[in-house]
């Protein structure tokens, strides 16, 4: 499997303000150019005094810029030349003195001279505040916030939690990561906007006893994948998770379900407040017909004891046969004839397209390839069937899903 380098042929301009979140702006370079991107660090003076342009330098593989007066720009214009070739300028960290400058269009030093001189229809604003909770909190910050965000700025942030005083609350930079989701997600087509979308994903497990069920190998990691790819397009998701290990896709809403029946009454419910419904998880089919109060014990036995199963209610075909449904996309985990049982369970759950792909091949795996199925046809994902990382597929599935979603309101 190749690499998915989400932020190829992307320029960043990553401007460092005065914060003790510098230290986490050296990892976000590193981010920003695994993803891909080429990053051009601008640092204040502020900056530099709690991060060397050394570091930023040596990890950018470029000349960091701090003044506007930098002699090597032969035309003298930092300022016009760095943000003409970006595709994005990036404060991170943003402090509450950059943003009350941003706010009043001051342009003083590089750094702010910079924003104010880009193109603003072509090379957006993102910014990362990083503060203590109470310089965040003032009224003063927040109308500068409102003011900056006017002017079509885009906050990413800020996040919650210990602060570098001592104190607990908001103002915190983001972590590297979440901010690497960030802009790969800002750079996403938003082709979900204004959609609302419900998930389910992961296995089931269906109690015998208080310390032992049924369940299956399904990772959740096409779902989760996929509740991402949604949220990168703009939409408002909801993600029903099983019982897995995977961290939330940043700004989807997760409730974490056990059995079969907590996720259908997790779903169906609230299925037609929905545009779209996507059911990635592997429900399981059936369990145990009577809970163990407590736990079965070997002691004493000489038989192996034997378990009655009773049928969990389809959650797909119940959200399909809802008076007015959302548009729903079910999965088919096959071993063989993918086709003949994805089209074969089209009609059995009256669902308008069914995903299919090999279970044994997809369970775990970081990567798959899959059958697309609705009344028109079929079609392979990616076209030439090979296999492709799970969030590579979820983006083209999103995509199908989009243009369905539109031709249906169209
Ligand atoms: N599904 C569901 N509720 C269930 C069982 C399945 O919502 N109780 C959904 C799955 O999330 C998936 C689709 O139905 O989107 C197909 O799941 P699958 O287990 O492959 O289908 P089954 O109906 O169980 O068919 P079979 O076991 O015969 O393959």
């Amino acid at each position: 499997m190749t690499e998915r380098l989400d932020l190829q042929g992307r320029h960043i301009v990553l401007g460092l303000t005065g914060g003790i979140a510098c230290y986490k702006s050296a990892e976000l370079l590193r981010l920003l150019v695994k993803a891909g991107a080429t990053v051009q660090v601008v640092m204040t003076a502020a900056a530099e005094q709690f991060i060397t342009p050394v570091t930023m330098q040596a990890l950018s593989n470029r000349n960091v810029y701090s003044s506007q007066w930098d002699a090597r720009e032969p035309n003298a214009m930092a300022h016009i030349n760095l943000s003409r070739e970006a595709d994005a300028v990036l404060i991170a960290p943003a402090s509450a003195d950059f943003i009350a400058k941003l706010a009043q269009g001051r342009a003083d030093e590089l750094l702010s001279l910079l924003c104010l001189a880009r193109p603003a229809e072509t090379c957006p604003l993102l910014l990362a505040p990083a503060m203590n909770r109470e310089m965040w909190a003032h009224p003063a910050t927040q109308r500068n916030v409102a003011q900056v965000v006017a002017d079509g700025a885009r906050i990413l942030g800020p996040g919650t939690g210990d602060q570098a005083c001592g104190e607990v609350g908001d103002g915190r930079m983001l972590e590297p990561a979440e901010l690497l989701e960030d802009v790969i997600a800002f750079f996403q087509p938003k082709s979900l906007a204004g959609k609302r979308l419900l998930f389910t994903a992961g296995p089931t497990f269906e109690s015998i006893d208080p310390v032992r069920g049924i369940t299956n190998h399904s990772s959740g990691k096409m779902g989760f994948a996929l509740a991402r790819a949604a949220a990168e397009a703009g939409a408002d998701v909801t993600l029903i998770a099983g019982p897995v290990h995977l961290p939330t896709p940043r700004g989807v809403k997760r409730f974490n379900v056990q059995s079969a029946q907590q996720m259908f009454d997790a779903v169906v419910p609230q299925a037609t407040q929905y545009d779209a419904f996507v059911a990635t998880a592997a429900v399981a089919d059936w369990r145990p017909a009577s809970l163990s109060e407590h736990k079965i014990k070997k002691e004493g036995k000489k038989v192996a004891p034997t378990f009655e199963l009773t049928e969990n209610p389809d959650i797909l075909a119940a959200v399909a046969a809802l008076p007015q449904p959302p548009y729903c996309v079910g999965f088919a985990a096959e071993s063989e004839n993918l086709l003949e049982h994805a089209r074969a369970k089209l009609q059995r759950k009256r669902v308008p397209m069914i995903v299919g792909n090999l279970g044994p091949a997809t369970f775990g795996s970081d990567d798959n390839s899959l059958l697309l199925v609705d009344a028109q046809g079929h079609r392979a994902l990616p076209e030439d069937g090979s296999r492709v990382d799970k969030l590579t597929l979820a983006r083209a599935l999103v995509r199908e899903i989009a243009q369905r979603l539109s031709s249906q309101t169209a």
